[in-house]
């Protein structure tokens, strides 16, 4: 949801913001610009569309020698995308540049204001009127000037500002929006996201609400709103460089799918101590979770599918009562809340809006909250009271992959770990889930080398404008996300139904040569799909079944066939989202489509 970056240093500013932008283009890909603060006074070039539009326009007229500057990638909110309404912003005398990532809610009295005081504006942007105000309030102290604008801008903020009168510093400021700074030697970075810098340095600092900071090569200083020194500790990356390089893959995403063996086993070996789930590396006494008298989990999109997958595991092997919710929906409908609840939030930035609300509003109403995060001191992992780290590494694909399968395995971990401390499970059903965890990245793996087979399926369902997923138990969790996953990158409309549901309407939309996806991997639904699936086959529909071992009678009357390797019930449902997800992709690069960045979207979602 926009992107910033700044930079102060002894090299030439221009190539490192453009550099730094690539790693954050998954924020928002509207338009993307620079200012750098030059002897001339601070000189702007942006454009809207795609960042490399603005690296060729830069190409045309390189400029060498400027060592400080800020950047921005923009998902645009306030004004349509259009180069004016590109950032960086600044007023109208050209004394000060900003950048921006979050909304100024107050910014329409703010600007009729300004304009009232005879300030002209060149954007349609809240931005902007940040910009001016700056400018207006600028009386030659830098931070005391930015401490004011802290005061009068209401809404949500990470913005770098520059002032052409201080030729060597960056300054910056945060509300609810994220802000880290890199720590270079003789450099020194701002950024939305960690891999904005990890060419440069693995150290940084996390802002918080109310930081407000003056940069330059040599030292970083951080104030609260009152303008005294703060100290942030400092922390260091576990990703390096090449984490967020594409390694050789055409896209990230593909890049990512094929991280997840690796990524399952970094989320579940560490938690897995002497042949049991254990969390007490995390802090966490899973007594928490298992005296629970019901889990509530919140949520957005994907992750809120892997909480589907959790429910189904909860309440099916733990007997503990879940519900599971979306933020946005959560947070503004008064929600009942049950004594004796436990709150899972599940987030891959650590920074997604609603969730983060959702979360506040939890811990208001003094429900414990346990966090599964994948970006470390991300403000969800910060505020939570307990969190779980997905340890997967940067994701830069836009469309979840390994982050949602790390979350639905380790929600499967905790499931499996409260059933345990509940003592429902036998020695022989605790040994058949545990080898079942080992077993889960063995098929991921199984399916990523066979994936030239989902190709036919795949091909086949490019040429159509909708699909359905059918799915029943587990497996109805499981197509929730393979259905928007389908969606979201290839742009083909698909719906995904509870197998015993499409008959009470949905089916009338099942024609000659229609995709059906059907998930079977449940055994004890088996027979109840293979009806399901008939019905459809009967309506003319063209049928790709993943199932487990033993699906004979299913797979006689399906067109495509991808079988999954025979292990545990419990983790094939989420295997079978690794297969969707490529076939997505597939479909997705069959049709020509920008797939690590799918028209309107952005990754992390921090506004309302
Ligand atoms: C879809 C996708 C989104 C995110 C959602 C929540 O592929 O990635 O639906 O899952 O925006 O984001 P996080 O997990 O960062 O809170």
């Amino acid at each position: 949801m926009c992107g910033i970056i700044g930079y102060t240093g002894f090299r030439d500013a221009a190539p490192v913001l453009v550099e730094g932008l690539s790693k954050l283009e998954y924020r928002g890909y509207d338009s993307a610009g620079i200012a750098l603060n030059t002897a001339d006074g601070i000189k702007v070039y942006k454009k809207e569309g795609r960042l490399s539009v603005l690296a060729d326009h830069l190409a045309s007229k390189p400029v060498d020698g400027i060592t400080v500057g800020l950047g921005h990638t923009r998902w645009a909110t306030h004004g349509a995308p259009s180069d004016a309404n590109s950032h960086p912003h600044t007023g109208r005398c050209g004394k000060v540049a900003i950048v921006h990532n979050g909304i100024i809610e107050n910014y329409m009295e703010l600007k009729a204001q300004l304009q009232g005081e005879g300030v002209c504006f060149a954007s349609e942007t809240d931005t902007e009127v940040a910009a001016q105000l700056i400018e207006k309030l600028y009386d030659g102290q830098p931070l005391a000037t930015v401490a004011r604008a802290y005061e009068l801008l209401g809404g949500s903020f990470a913005l770098g500002i520059l002032f052409s009168d201080r030729p060597d510093e960056l300054y910056a400021a945060k509300r609810d929006n994220p802000l880290i700074i890199g720590l270079g030697e003789k450099e020194n970075f701002i950024a939305s996201d960690i891999p904005a810098v990890l060419k440069y340095t693995k150290r940084y600092i996390v802002l918080e609400d109310g930081d407000m900071a003056c940069i330059t090569p040599d030292k970083v200083t951080v104030f609260n709103t009152k303008l005294e020194a703060v100290e942030r500790p400092v922390q260091t990356a576990l990703w390096d460089a090449d984490a967020a390089e594409k390694g050789g893959y055409a896209h990230f995403m593909l890049k990512e799918m094929h991280e997840q063996p690796h990524t399952l086993r970094a989320v579940l070996n560490p938690r897995i101590k002497n042949g049991t789930p254990d969390f007490t590396g995390d802090g966490l006494n899973i007594d928490l979770i298992s005296n629970a008298s019901r889990l509530l989990l919140v949520a957005c999109g994907s992750a809120m599918h892997a909480g589907l997958l959790g429910k189904n595991a909860f309440e099916s092997i733990a007997g503990i009562p879940m519900d599971v919710e979306l933020a946005s929906e959560f947070r503004y409908r008064n929600p009942a809340i049950s004594p004796g609840t436990v709150a899972l939030i599940i987030s891959q930035s650590g920074e997604t809006a609603d969730t983060l609300a959702a979360l506040r509003m939890l811990k208001e109403r003094g429900v414990p909250v346990v966090a599964i995060v994948n970006v470390v001191a991300s403000t969800i992992a910060r505020e939570a009271d307990h969190v779980l780290y997905l340890y997967a590494g940067p994701e830069i694909a836009v469309a979840t992959t390994k982050a949602f399968s790390s979350q639905a395995a380790l929600l499967l971990l905790l499931a499996v770990g409260a059933a345990n401390a509940r003592g429902l499970l036998s020695p022989a059903q605790l040994e058949e889930y545990m080898e079942g965890f080992a077993l889960l990245p063995v098929c991921v793996e199984d399916i990523l080398a066979n994936a030239d087979r989902l190709m036919p399926s795949a091909k086949e369902i490019a040429k159509v404008d909708d699909a359905f997923f059918i799915g029943r138990c587990a497996d109805y969790a499981a197509i929730t996300e393979g259905s928007l996953k389908l969606k979201e990158i290839s742009y083909i409309h698909s719906e995904a139904y509870a197998a015993g549901e499409l008959k009470h309407g949905t089916i009338s939309l099942i024609t000659e040569g229609t995709p059906v996806i059907a998930v079977a991997t449940q055994t004890a639904v088996y027979e109840k799909m293979a009806s399901n699936i008939r019905e459809v086959k009967a309506r003319g529909a063209n049928v790709t079944l993943i199932c487990g071992a033993g699906a004979a009678a299913m797979e006689s009357f399906s067109d495509h066939i991808i079988r999954l390797l025979p292990i545990p019930d419990l983790f094939l449902s989420n295997a079978a989202v690794v297969v969707m997800q490529m076939m997505a992709y597939y479909a997705a690069v069959e049709r020509g489509c920008d797939v690590d960045k799918p028209r309107n979207l952005t990754k992390s979602v921090t506004v309302e």
